[in-house]
């Protein structure tokens, strides 16, 4: 089974758009699990420019499935995460002038700090996963942190064009993919995959385990509904499982 992470962001982005207090990321996270979805995630950025301590305090008592939080290794954000307790936190860079996410961890460059950050999460019991680029080097860094997960980025995938880079994106996660397993890592994905790139994406990575997809479905979501949204995506997710 593939597991769909919903990301929820951006239900709190238009909450935030009038500084109120609806839509509500909470009432999203119950619909998203009754429609299918295997997993919440949430991003508690530093300047808490959606997602707030309110929600991820709440989202935690909340929760059916599994919360995945997505945070930066700042030490206010690890010390709320030691004690909101999710079931897997993705460490992912942030910088504040950036619209979203732009790439991934530099495991490298930041290796002592990622190995304590990832130490104190996983004796409060939290699994790990370093959100980083479909590189070797980068994933035998991460295998070196300690964490046990990595979340493949796909933006690079998603934003190809021609065919031609497409492809040679597609090639890239793959091959990072086994690698990764080779190693003894779960391998996530995620960042920018479209109710018609997932199915490409899974195509030539079906031994991925969990996929976080958000902007898409919350998209989509304001047409048809969170659930019929919710409900298409898992769809195509599932057309993958063996
Ligand atoms: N995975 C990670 C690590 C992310 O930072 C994000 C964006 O918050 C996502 C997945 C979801 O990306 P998108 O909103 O483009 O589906």
């Amino acid at each position: 089974m593939i597991r769909l992470g919903v990301n929820i962001d951006h239900v709190a982005t238009l909450r935030q758009a009038r500084q109120g207090i609806e839509p509500d990321p909470v009432a999203a996270a119950v619909i998203a699990e009754l429609s299918g979805a295997d997993g919440i995630t949430v991003h508690l950025r530093e300047d808490r420019r959606h997602i707030n301590d309110r929600d991820v305090a709440i989202l935690r008592r909340t929760i059916r499935t599994r919360m995945n939080l997505e945070m930066s290794v700042a030490a206010g954000i690890v010390a709320i995460a030691c004690k909101i307790k999710p079931d897997q936190a993705t460490l992912v860079p942030e910088k504040r002038e950036e619209i979203t996410t732009e790439g991934g961890l530099d495991v490298l460059r930041a290796e002592k700090r990622i190995k304590e950050v990832t130490a104190k999460l996983k004796r409060s019991g939290i699994i790990v996963s370093l959100f980083i680029e479909p590189d070797k080097c980068q994933i035998e860094a991460a295998k070196r942190t300690g964490a046990t997960h990595i979340e493949l980025h796909t933006g690079k995938f998603a934003n190809a064009r021609p065919k031609s880079q497409v492809e040679r994106q597609l090639t890239l996660l793959s091959e990072a993919a086994k690698f990764a397993k080779m190693q003894g890592l779960h391998v996530n994905a995620g960042h920018g995959l479209n109710y018609w790139n997932t199915q490409l994406l899974l195509e030539k990575i079906p031994d991925v385990e969990e996929l976080n997809i958000g902007h898409s479905i919350i998209s989509r979501a304001v047409l048809v509904g969170l659930d019929k949204a919710v409900r298409e995506m898992k769809e195509i997710i599932d057309r993958y499982c063996v």
